[in-house]
């Protein structure tokens, strides 16, 4: 959501149809491979508009609307905190996405609003199985990687919003939840 004039759009109409945001579960982001010689300011630019201003765009401009004592999910990855090849830009997004989360715990505190980050692992949607149908073979590697031996489903991820956003997860506050099956873990 890196389009400014999207967001008031969707938050007007928010405000019309509902009147208010108890929970934020801002997913939308962009990866794209390249080695750090092939980095442009167009790649830069697309990647870090895409998943950090539109992070915090998202986020900020809901907040009038938000009620106090809500929830702000962030989609950040397990690749915010490696050095997965090839993806200088996309990691250094979710390092940052983790950042704004500590940020934000403190900011929002007056407000009662808990902020985390769910970090996923590798989760079949449609932009990992086009990555998948493009580089045969990764989906044996990537499940072996993995201590649970299979791929996330967005149902995983899903699960672990849904707890961040409930009351079941009334005192937990700037953490980074990862949903990956243990790779970040072991
Ligand atoms: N899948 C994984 O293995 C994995 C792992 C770690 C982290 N993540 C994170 O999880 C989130 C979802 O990824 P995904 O795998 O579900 O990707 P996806 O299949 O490509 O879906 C991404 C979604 O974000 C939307 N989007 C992207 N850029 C946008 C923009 N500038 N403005 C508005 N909407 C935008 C897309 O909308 P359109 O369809 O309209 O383009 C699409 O609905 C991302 O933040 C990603 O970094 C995914």
């Amino acid at each position: 959501m890196g389009n400014l004039s999207d967001l008031d759009r969707l938050y007007e109409r928010i405000k019309r149809d509902h009147g208010r945001v108890d929970v934020v579960f801002a997913n939308a982001g962009i990866s794209e491979t390249r080695t750090l010689d092939a980095i442009d300011e167009e790649h830069f630019e697309r990647v870090f508009s895409a998943n950090v201003k539109g992070m915090i765009f998202s986020v900020q401009k809901a907040l009038p609307l938000m009620t106090d004592g809500g929830a702000v999910i962030l989609a950040g990855s397990a690749s915010g905190s490696k050095g997965f090849p090839a993806l200088s830009v996309y990691n250094a997004t979710k390092a940052a996405i983790r950042s704004l989360a500590r940020t934000w715990t403190t900011d929002l505190k007056s407000r009662g609003i808990r902020v985390n980050v769910v970090s996923p692992g590798v989760i079949e949607t449609p932009a990992m199985q086009t990555y998948l149908q493009r580089n045969a073979g990764m989906e044996d590697v990537l499940k072996q990687m993995t201590p649970l031996g299979r791929l996330g489903q967005a149902e995983d991820v899903a699960n672990a919003v849904l707890f961040l956003a409930s009351k079941e997860s009334s005192f937990v506050a700037g953490v980074e939840l990862f949903v990956d099956g243990g790779v970040m873990a072991v």
